[in-house]
């Protein structure tokens, strides 16, 4: 049994129908990319997974059990984090405090020691208010606040836009060695190098289609799918 399994949902806003049938499956410790173009369709898969987004018809299976036209906050305290692209850190909050809030009502969740030996760049900045951050910093809060939790999943809305070079690596280790350790991600980038460099397995999604599937290997080779769907 998948982690996840998503079988065949269609998503609308309105009468725009955005996923048509999209399948796709998460394996316990997979990081699973999902790639395309801006418009393809990605963040209206992860909300669709949250239930942020109720699919009209088709299946979300967690941990073996169904959860599409569930609310949000039932799909959380079932295990899956959605850290979405706007982070949504509260300024005026310190980082401690909005990662002692993102704790609270989590049953077992993980100790502030292990969130901070884990970034201890937010330890260095533990009482500076959440508005007073880099982009970066914001960003591994926006992480922290999901994995402090202790989720079986967690889904990242694009965690590398915006950031330099230099942050991205360091937020690309960190992840890698989160996933070494057990944690699941489905990923969801427009820098396909990083995203790729993390993954075990990809997903291209084009037009709300699901049009590839494949190993980072298969898809580095793969030119035509590189190039028709992605731009690289
Ligand atoms: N709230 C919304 N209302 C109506 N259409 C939307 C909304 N959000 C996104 N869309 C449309 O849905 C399509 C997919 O968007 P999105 O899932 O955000 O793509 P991606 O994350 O891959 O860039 C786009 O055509 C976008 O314009
Ligand atoms: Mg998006």
């Amino acid at each position: 049994m998948s982690l996840l399994d998503v079988e065949g949902i269609n998503s609308f806003y309105g009468d725009s129908h955005i996923l048509f049938d999209l399948s796709m499956r998460v394996e316990r410790n997979e990081v699973v990319a999902l790639l395309g173009r801006n418009g393809a369709g990605k963040t209206t898969t992860l909300n669709s997974l949250m239930g942020v987004v109720r699919p009209r018809s088709g299946t979300v299976s967690f941990n073996g059990e169904p959860v599409h036209g569930r609310q949000p906050f039932e799909i959380a305290r079932r295990g899956m984090q959605l850290v979405p692209e706007e982070r949504r850190i509260i300024g005026a909050l310190t980082v401690h405090e909005n990662l002692k809030l993102a704790a609270l009502s989590a049953p077992d969740a993980w100790s502030f020691e292990r969130i901070y030996e884990t970034f201890p760049r937010l330890a260095e900045r533990r009482r500076s208010g959440g508005k007073d951050l880099s982009g970066g910093e914001q960003q591994m809060l926006a992480i922290a606040r999901a994995l402090i939790r202790n989720p079986k999943l967690i889904l990242l809305d694009e965690p590398f836009e915006g950031l330099a070079p230099l942050i991205v690596r360091d937020l690309v280790r960190i992840c890698g060695e989160l996933a070494a350790a057990g944690q699941t991600f489905v990923v969801v980038e427009q820098n396909v190098v990083a995203a790729l460099r993390l993954a075990t397995r990809c997903y291209v999604i084009n037009n709300g289609h699901n049009v590839y599937e494949g190993t980072p290997d298969e898809l580095r080779q793969n030119k035509d799918v590189m190039n028709r769907y992605l731009g690289v």
